[in-house]
């Protein structure tokens, strides 16, 4: 059987590794700019075609690659994990002004924490592309999703994760109050430390 993407698996590459070259040149000039990383580090996948088959079947989407590329919008997904908080905001700045792309969805999970205490700030672009698409526009139109987020949520939200698939855990309210409390102080943490660089940029400007 052909994959959900049919022919378009390449194209999602190539767009993937050209949201990823264009996020390097904006961070490269800050980088020469001002000394300073925008991120720690960048990860990017195309989301397996089987994955994205399991999505759409919850969906109750047909398996169909205009499915898998305008229904879904995570088919690309670009993981930007940062130092500091202040710097996630410099990214979504930055990533509002790259040409060809449009941003058309937020969540912020960082103002507003989910239930579970999940933290990030994601972002869809629809970026344009010179292969047509599945409805035949031309430029043609895909998705990506963006996740900002601190070293500091990104280790809860591995750690949690793994937790979710772990099935007949004989205290799971305990062990979800306990992640729910670990998520709030890794979020103290990330404020505390955000002080710390600051203060440390002010002696350096004195
Ligand atoms: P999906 O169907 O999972 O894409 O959810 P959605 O369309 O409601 O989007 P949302 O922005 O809530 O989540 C998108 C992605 O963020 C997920 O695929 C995960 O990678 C990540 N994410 C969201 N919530 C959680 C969470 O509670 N824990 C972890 N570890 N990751 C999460
Ligand atoms: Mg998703």
């Amino acid at each position: 059987m052909d994959s959900i993407y049919g022919s378009y698996e390449k194209t999602l590459q190539c767009i993937a590794i050209r949201l990823n070259d264009m996020i390097n040149d904006y961070v490269n000039r800050y980088l020469d700019r001002t000394g300073d990383r925008l991120y720690e580090h960048l990860s990017w996948r195309i989301k397996s075609p089987e994955s994205m088959a399991d999505k759409c079947r919850r969906e109750n989407l047909p398996l169909t690659p205009r499915s898998a590329l305008r229904d879904v919008h995570d088919a690309i997904g670009i993981r930007i994990v940062c130092l500091f908080i202040d710097d996630i905001y410099r990214n979504i700045n930055e990533l509002r002004r790259l040409p060809g792309c449009r941003v058309i969805r937020e969540k912020d999970y960082i103002s507003e924490a989910k239930p579970n205490g999940y933290r990030s700030y994601h972002l869809i672009l629809e970026v344009t592309d010179d292969v047509p698409d599945v409805d035949g526009h031309s430029p043609g139109r895909y998705y990506a999703e963006i996740q900002l987020r601190t070293i500091a949520m990104d280790t809860w939200a591995a750690l949690e994760h793994e937790l979710r698939y772990k099935k007949n855990l004989r205290h799971p309210e305990l062990i979800s109050d306990e992640l729910r409390r670990c998520a709030a102080e890794l979020a103290a943490c990330d404020v505390s430390l955000q002080t710390i660089r600051e203060l440390i940029r002010k002696e350096d400007a004195e």
